[in-house]
């Protein structure tokens, strides 16, 4: 694992020879405006307060007027810099904006059906019927899949990676709705009941897990919101968890 130190240090030094390069042309670019921004102001200052001048001399202007003109010039030219960064940025944001809204600003597909009523169980007896879901290509994933589970039983679903086994729980949990069959919970489609509760109904342990950012009570009494601190113990205790959760030490050093 990672012992590849030769080549990593050269992935490195390759990436920053890029950031390099890639600054370089960034500050000559910055460079070449900054020039030319100098120039244009050099210009302006020269030609207004030049003509001023030039009106003053002649009598068409008064001093005043020369005074006010040469003090918005110089003024504008302090600030030039200024404005081009605040547009510049500016357009940035809408970038960043547009970026997050390909994000967040996508419709949801897959929601409840108009008339979905709760979930009520009985025996917790899962039907797996004729289920087909190949991620919308033509072979692989699950093809017409029969599986009973009736209350009670304890299945393992054995299979080469890929077979299909984590989209068999994905389609439990209605993540993705089956391309064609039907998946039933007590007699009742899970595609007709709402998600909501038919995620609260469901108890997932992963291979990688992690805890929300909150207390620990709270992780664990996540899927039974107002549960007892009994029971919530008792729950650690079942997971095998109380001696760990016992060495946790809060942030302000409570244990
Ligand atoms: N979101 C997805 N979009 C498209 N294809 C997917 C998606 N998720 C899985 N697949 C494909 O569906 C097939 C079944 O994948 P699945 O993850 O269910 O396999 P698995 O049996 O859980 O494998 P593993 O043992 O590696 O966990 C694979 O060919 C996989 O590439
Ligand atoms: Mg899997």
């Amino acid at each position: 694992m990672f012992s590849g130190q030769d080549s990593e240090i050269g992935q490195a030094k390759s990436a920053m020879i890029n950031a390099r390069e890639k600054l370089i042309l960034e500050m000559r670019i910055i460079t070449k405006m900054d020039l030319v921004l100098t120039m244009l102001n050099g210009f302006l200052i020269t030609g207004v307060v030049g003509l001023a001048i030039w009106l003053w001399v002649g009598g068409h202007a008064t001093a005043g007027m020369v005074a006010a003109a040469s003090a918005l010039v110089l003024r504008l030219n302090a600030m030039i810099g200024w404005i081009m960064w605040a547009v510049t940025g500016l357009f940035r944001e809408l970038g960043v904006v547009r970026e997050g809204m390909e994000t967040i600003a996508q419709p949801i597909e897959l929601v409840d059906a108009p008339d979905a009523k709760p979930l009520e169980l009985f025996r917790s007896k899962i039907d797996f019927r004729s289920v087909t879901h190949r991620y919308g290509r033509d072979n692989g994933g699950l093809d017409c899949l029969d599986l009973t589970i009736n209350h009670g039983e304890k299945v393992g679903l054995v299979g080469r990676s890929g077979a299909g086994k984590s989209t068999l729980v994905k389609l439990l949990l209605r993540l993705y709705d089956t391309e064609s069959g039907q998946i039933l919970i007590d007699d009742q489609d899970i595609a007709q009941v709402t998600q909501d509760s038919l995620r609260n109904h469901i108890g997932m342990v992963q291979q990688d897990s992690s805890l929300l950012h909150r207390s620990i009570r709270e992780n664990i009494g996540y899927g039974r919101s107002g549960a007892s601190d009994a029971e919530n113990a008792l729950a650690a205790a079942r997971a095998h968890a109380t001696d760990f959760i016992a060495e946790l030490v809060d942030k302000d050093g409570k244990t």
